[in-house]
This record gives C-alpha cells, sequence and structure tokens, in this order.
C-alpha cells in the first residue's frame, strides 16, 4: 500500500458495513479481539473450498500442499517476530494457550519448591493463574511488581524483588487494562543478569508494536492471531531453541511422537513436539494473511495513527467531568480506560450499545488491576487502525448522552 488511507481500509473490513441497532457499527473493542479483513476471510474460505487436507500425515497433493502452507506461515510468523530459526514458533491456540504451555512445560523442565517467578499487578489472568497453578503444583512462589498511580511498573521493586532463586519473570509488553507499554528490554536484561527466564506476553502489542525478539534476548513471547486481525483459535509461542529442546512436551498425541510402541515414545523435534493433534490448519492460514495484511500496510502507519486517534480520544474523554482515567503510563498504546462517578461501566455500556458502539466493560480480565485502582469494574475504549475521528466524535457525544441519562437515576 502507498498511502495510509483509512477510509478505503475501511471497505476492506465486512463487519464495518453493518449496523448495531440500526446505528452504523463502531467497534471499539480491538483490544478484546480485532475485525477481520476480506483478504483474512478470503483465505480461511478458500482453504476450506478449494484447498482442504491435513498437514505432515499423507502423500497426495493437497496434503502436501496444506503442509507447504503451514509450514510458510511458520516461516512468515519467524519473519514478523525476527526469530532465529522457524523451529522456534509453535503454533497454539492463543496467547492463555501459550503461556500455559510454557508454565507446564518450562515448569515442569526447571522450577521447584521454593523457586521464584515474578509476574507485575497488572497482568491479565492468562498470565497470572498459570503461574499461581505451576506454584500450588510445586511449592514455588510468585512475588509481584506492584503497580505505580500512573499503572506503570515499579522497577525498583522489580529489582529487590530479583534474587538467585528467580526462575521466571512473565510479563505483558502492554496491558490490556491501562495500555502501558512496559519497558521489557529493561526487564529482560535486569532478569538475565540474575540468570532468570523472561516470558513476555505480547497480546496487546504485536498489532502495535514490532517485535524483534533477537534484539530483546527474550525466552519467550506469546500472542493471539484474533487481536492481530486474523482468526480465532490461532497463536503463537516463540521459544528459544535450547530452552525449548529442554522442555517436555506439552501434550501427547499425533504429530509430536518420533516412533511409539505400547512401553515408551520418543518425541519428534521442534516445533512439531509441542503441536499435539491435528493442528488448526484453516486458522493458520487467516494468520498468514493477516500478518500479509499487516505488513502490506506497514506497523509504522499503523503506529502514527493508532497515536494520532488515540490522543484525541483520550482528551476528550478525560474532559468529561466526573471521568476518572485508569492508566496514564508516559507511554501507552490506543487503549483508554475510565470509570464516571456515579455511573456504572455495565450501564454505560449497554446505553452505548443501543447507538451502534461496541465498547469493553466489566474487570478487564484483569481483577488484580481493578482492586488496584480501587474499582470493580470500568469502561475501557480500544482504537484499532480502522477507527476515525468521526467515530471518536459520536462516541463522546454518545457518552455525555449516555452520563445525563445516568446520572440523574442516582
Ligand atoms: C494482555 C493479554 N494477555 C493475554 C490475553 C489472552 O489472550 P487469548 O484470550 O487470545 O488467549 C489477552 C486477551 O485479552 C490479553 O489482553
Amino acid at each position: 500500500m502507498k498511502k495510509f488511507d483509512v477510509a478505503s481500509l475501511r471497505l476492506q473490513f465486512p463487519m464495518l458495513q453493518r449496523k448495531m441497532h440500526g446505528k452504523p457499527l463502531i467497534y471499539f473493542d480491538s483490544a478484546a479481539t480485532a475485525l477481520k479483513p476480506k483478504s483474512v476471510i478470503d483465505a480461511i474460505a478458500n482453504f476450506y473450498q478449494h484447498q482442504y487436507g491435513t498437514v505432515h500425515r499423507a502423500i497426495y497433493d493437497l496434503s502436501a500442499v496444506s503442509t507447504q502452507m503451514y509450514e510458510q506461515t511458520r516461516e512468515k510468523v519467524r519473519q514478523f517476530l525476527n526469530a532465529a530459526n522457524s523451529t522456534e514458533i509453535i503454533f497454539t491456540k492463543g496467547t492463555t494457550d501459550a503461556i500455559n504451555l510454557v508454565a507446564h512445560s518450562f515448569g515442569k523442565a526447571f522450577i521447584k519448591a521454593g523457586d521464584e517467578i515474578i509476574i507485575s499487578e497488572m497482568e491479565h489472568h492468562s498470565n497470572i493463574v498459570p503461574w499461581q497453578i505451576l506454584c500450588e503444583n510445586t511449592g514455588a512462589i510468585l512475588r509481584i511488581i506492584p503497580v505505580c498511580d500512573r499503572a506503570t511498573l515499579q522497577i525498583d521493586k522489580f529489582r529487590n524483588l530479583l534474587n538467585s532463586r528467580t526462575k521466571l519473570v512473565s510479563i505483558s509488553h502492554v496491558a490490556n487494562a491501562t495500555g502501558t507499554v512496559n519497558p521489557i528490554e529493561q526487564i529482560i536484561k535486569m532478569a538475565h543478569a540474575l540468570g532468570a527466564k523472561v516470558m513476555i506476553d505480547g497480546a496487546q502489542a504485536v498489532q502495535h508494536i514490532p517485535v524483534d525478539v533477537q534484539g530483546l534476548d527474550v525466552d519467550f513471547y506469546a500472542f493471539s492471531g484474533h487481536k492481530l486481525y486474523g482468526p480465532t483459535g490461532i497463536g503463537v509461542l516463540y521459544g528459544k531453541e535450547d530452552l525449548l529442546n529442554k522442555m517436555p512436551p506439552y501434550q501427547g498425541g499425533g504429530d509430536m511422537i518420533e516412533h511409539v510402541t505400547l512401553e515408551k515414545t520418543t518425541y519428534n523435534r521442534l516445533p512439531l513436539k509441542f503441536e499435539a493433534g491435528t493442528p488448526p490448519i484453516a486458522q493458520v492460514s487467516g494468520l498468514g494473511a493477516a500478518i500479509d495484511y499487516l505488513n502490506e500496510i506497514g506497523l509504522t502507519h499503523i503506529a502514527q495513527w493508532e497515536h494520532e486517534l488515540y490522543t484525541y480520544a483520550e482528551e476528550k474523554i478525560r474532559n468529561i467531568p466526573k471521568v476518572r482515567l485508569i492508566g496514564d503510563a508516559p507511554n501507552k498504546s490506543s487503549i483508554i480506560t475510565f470509570v464516571i462517578e456515579g455511573v456504572h461501566p455495565l450501564d454505560v455500556g449497554t446505553l452505548l450499545d443501543m447507538q451502534g458502539i461496541a465498547i469493553r466493560t466489566g474487570h478487564l480480565c484483569a481483577q488484580p488491576t481493578m482492586q488496584r485502582f480501587g474499582i470493580t469494574s470500568a469502561c475501557r475504549v480500544s482504537l484499532a487502525f480502522y477507527n476515525t475521528k468521526e467515530e471518536v466524535d459520536y462516541f463522546i457525544k454518545s457518552l455525555q448522552n449516555a452520563i445525563l441519562q445516568l446520572q440523574p437515576l442516582l
């Protein structure tokens, strides 16, 4: 694409042509899941209609072509993350699955009673619960980096938490509830200095920020296809080859084996060792189309527009009386989370829905973040490159109307 033109980009998203409650859909929930461009939908439809076949198993042409597409997509993901080798790219169901894979498998290989794992106070539940389960199962201890009032990590506290018992640090690249972009380069360096490994939850990052896993020297990096304009049911775990080789399989089944007898099984090489069962082949084709699509637009163009849109919307929301922004980090992605005094977020979400506007309300899958800021739920606007300033204006007017309707009820 030569020129970044939102109007023509929007035409590529069929969902943006539909109405909600008779009004044009304004989709401000892309951090939960992003809409899909036609090229992604077409890739999946084309696979099912014309190219359907399994991978890695059969000799016939359909299977050979599917396998080629599957492995070419792995190579595409390798380039997208700048990994050294495509054997370091494991297809998973999503970020949650990728984190669980590491918690289970790295946990089995490397974590024992008394070891310590560090996460932060502003993680998505997916980057909290798997570590709690691991700690319950092993007797390891979960340590938490606290968060400042502006929703940035307290790095001095992190420094104090790190010690020779720290085996793993798992942190979000971008926090889903506050939009904070965390200083992961610094976190990785600090953790490595004490011999700890680092996992980065990139679910909210890869669609906004170019990621270079070799440059970062990160040990594990995870993301979800559906937040990257790709399909649901597909995600990626990047892991350094030497680490993945030392980790046992996460699940057993087809594809992950080398040789099976009734007495003993030997396992396949990377990455198939971690891909048990028939994989989500159609979803992989959709993920490949999504990466092509993003590469064509360019993440730099996307980030520029999203930042402009974010600044425009944030200022308008901030200036609405009785609004309190949750998270005010200097480095943020296009997420604006807020509460309004005397008004319940679910009521706001319901009234906005009647105007065709989709925002996220509730605990945002980050209950500890809610607790940190003394709330139980919030409203979240998350902007993507297909959003416009006109949509923001309509949203602001609708929000003001909703507040007027709701406040007299109190
Ligand atoms: C920061 C973060 N981590 C993890 C996840 C979980 O992703 P998924 O539900 O696609 O596995 C999300 C989803 O909202 C997220 O925002």
